[in-house]
């Protein structure tokens, strides 16, 4: 007690020197382009934060004054882990990440805790420990940790495990697991909570942006863990991305999807790296990859905010990683704002001098085409805009009527074709437009879709004739019952028969016949064609013969695509 209570008071002292310092260094700065990009963003309703370093924090002006004026967040690139926090057991040490949080206090900043539970960065005395000497060691970290800064308005949220899967979403066979097994992600979340009940707690990995193995393992823990009602809050996407392995798939779905589960999703560790030399094309890329995840968190409601891993090329972690990549982040190294900083300014709706606050017509004419078991084509006619359409939100809800609509998709053009849809079911589907500064347009009138039944197999069926009557000179055979027996719905049925000889069909129903020889084609009419499996349909139809002539047409076969 008495520990803690004087590392608050030098956390207390730092802050107080630190503010006035900061406040002095602002008025010495030239001045900054228009908005930095902490009010575009809280414009927004979103934090836009950095990494910060506590060495560069204490001895670099520059460092410093650009991360106090550009963002409204921080994280700790080093300062909260546990070699950091705890390098001896139960001998804690806050400096470092005191630093940081008086820093973002004297600067009008939230801070992200990062990270708990981590198998790097971790000191060799916890990976040797017994599972319940390990478990123990891990609750009391927990505690400690997350207990210092409970109180703390400006510590929010806190990365509880970090890059808890392998590259495939197999639990990572970390010191951590080998230990104690997957349990303990649970045992860290519900142990944060009891440390700072109102924390936003987060699991956080790399590779997870997109859909992917790996992100469906990590939906599909939060979904366990939330159906066990443990205290799970937030989703970190790291978001390192590299120009040379092509932006993440599906990202705004996957947005969706874990919004859906009711955690957020924050992208917590964006750079872009490239391999050097960075030539034009890999910097127009670079620039793209920036702006789609801005925008990524602007389309989502669940997305309170961006966390960029530093800001400048002068301290990146990439370089010392991934060898001869680099220029990953949004200054360069004399601290010069790159063409990131202006897509990121621009996504945020710099430019737009806050003005332009007229949304885009509604979209008309929504319409869904080419449905299958899976997925549908929707198109829909442009919207206009006093500035410019910049794209397409594609929202949709499940089943004919009730439910949510939720954003599952953009569009820049005037189709978006959706997938991963479940057979026979229905959808409801409608868009909206936005332009360049956010606004929004209302939502187009709903599409409805229903798509077809996928139960894979083949189609198959049969033809069972029944004669009606006959009579010297003719006969009617009514029903010819034709029945899907194969497992998979068919769109189309043929049924062939033999007419004998001198025979002649004088009409027919419910099927088209035609006549080649002895042969016989009926297919079937225009609307019953399709059938579901066991489903059934029948046709008739009625013959000449001569009236010495006793035969009966035969040899039914029925055939479906
Ligand atoms: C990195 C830091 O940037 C480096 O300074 C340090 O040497 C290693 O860790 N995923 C994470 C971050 O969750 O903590 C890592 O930060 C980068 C990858």
């Amino acid at each position: 007690m008495s520990v803690r209570t004087r590392r608050l008071g030098a956390a207390t002292l730092t802050l107080t020197a630190l503010a006035g310092f900061t406040v002095s260094l602002l008025a010495a700065q030239p001045a900054a382009a228009a908005d930095p990009l902490r009010t575009l963003a809280a414009a927004k309703g979103k934090f836009i934060g950095t990494a910060v370093a506590t060495n560069q924090l204490a001895n670099e002006t520059a460092y410093r004054t650009i991360a106090g004026q550009e963002f409204n967040q921080v994280t700790a690139e080093n300062a909260m882990k546990w070699d950091a926090t705890e390098p001896n057991d139960n001998q804690y040490n806050f400096t470092g990440a005191d630093q940081v949080v008086a820093f973002a206090q004297a600067n009008n900043q939230i801070v992200h805790g990062h990270t708990l539970v981590w198998h790097q960065q971790t000191p060799g005395w916890v990976q040797g420990l017994s599972a319940s000497a390990m478990k123990t060691a891990m609750l009391d970290h927990i505690a400690t940790v997350v207990g210092h800064y409970a109180n703390n308005p400006a510590v929010q949220s806190w990365d509880v495990v970090n890059e808890v899967f392998d590259e495939n979403g197999g639990f990572r066979t970390s010191f951590w697991y080998n230990t104690l097994g997957s349990g303990f992600i649970a045992d860290a979340f519900r142990a944060a909570r009891a440390a700072d009940p109102d924390a936003k707690l987060c699991i956080n990995d790399y590779n997870v942006e997109g859909i992917n193995a790996k992100s469906t393992a990590m939906y599909n823990l939060v979904s366990s863990l939330k159906s066990q009602g443990v205290p799970i809050d937030c989703v970190g996407f790291q978001s390192h991305l590299a120009t040379q392995y092509g932006f993440p798939g599906q990202v705004t779905e996957n947005v969706a999807r874990f919004a859906a589960l009711g955690v957020q999703v924050r992208f917590t560790e964006l750079d872009v790296r490239i391999v050097l030399p960075a030539d034009a094309g890999e910097i127009n890329t670079q620039n793209q990859y920036y702006t789609n995840i801005i925008n990524a968190c602007l389309a989502s409601t669940a997305c309170p905010g961006v966390t960029i891993w530093g800001f400048t090329d002068k301290y990146s972690w990439v370089p010392d990683t991934f060898p001869s990549e680099g220029q990953a982040l949004i200054y360069d190294a004399n601290y010069n704002p790159k063409a990131d900083y202006t897509a990121i300014a621009t996504a945020l709706g710099a430019g737009t001098g806050g003005g332009d606050t007229t949304a885009p017509s509604t979209p008309t004419n929504l319409a869904a085409s080419g449905t299958t078991s899976s997925g549908t084509t929707l198109s829909w006619t442009a919207s206009t805009d006093n500035t410019a359409v910049t794209g397409y939100d594609i929202l949709r809800a499940p089943g004919a009527s009730g439910g949510t609509f939720a954003v599952v998709g953009t569009s820049t053009s005037t189709s978006y074709t959706d997938s991963g849809l479940s057979a026979s079911s229905v959808y409801r589907y409608q868009v909206r437009a936005r332009d360049a500064a956010g606004n929004l347009s209302a939502v187009s009138t709903t599409v409805s879709v229903t798509t077809l039944y996928g139960g894979g197999g083949t189609g198959g069926c049969t033809a069972v004739a029944t004669t009606q009557t006959q009579w010297p000179g003719g006969y009617v055979i009514q029903p010819v019952t034709v029945t899907n027996t194969g497992s998979a719905q068919i769109s189309s049925w043929t049924v062939t028969f033999t007419l004998p000889a001198g025979q002649t069909i004088t009409g027919s129903w419910n099927a088209v016949l035609t006549v080649s020889g002895q042969t016989v084609t009926a297919k079937n009419a225009n609307y019953n064609g399709t059938l579901g499996p066991n489903a059934s349909t029948s046709f008739g139809f009625q013959v000449a013969r001569s009236t010495s002539d006793t035969t009966l047409a035969s040899g039914y076969a029925c055939a479906a695509p």
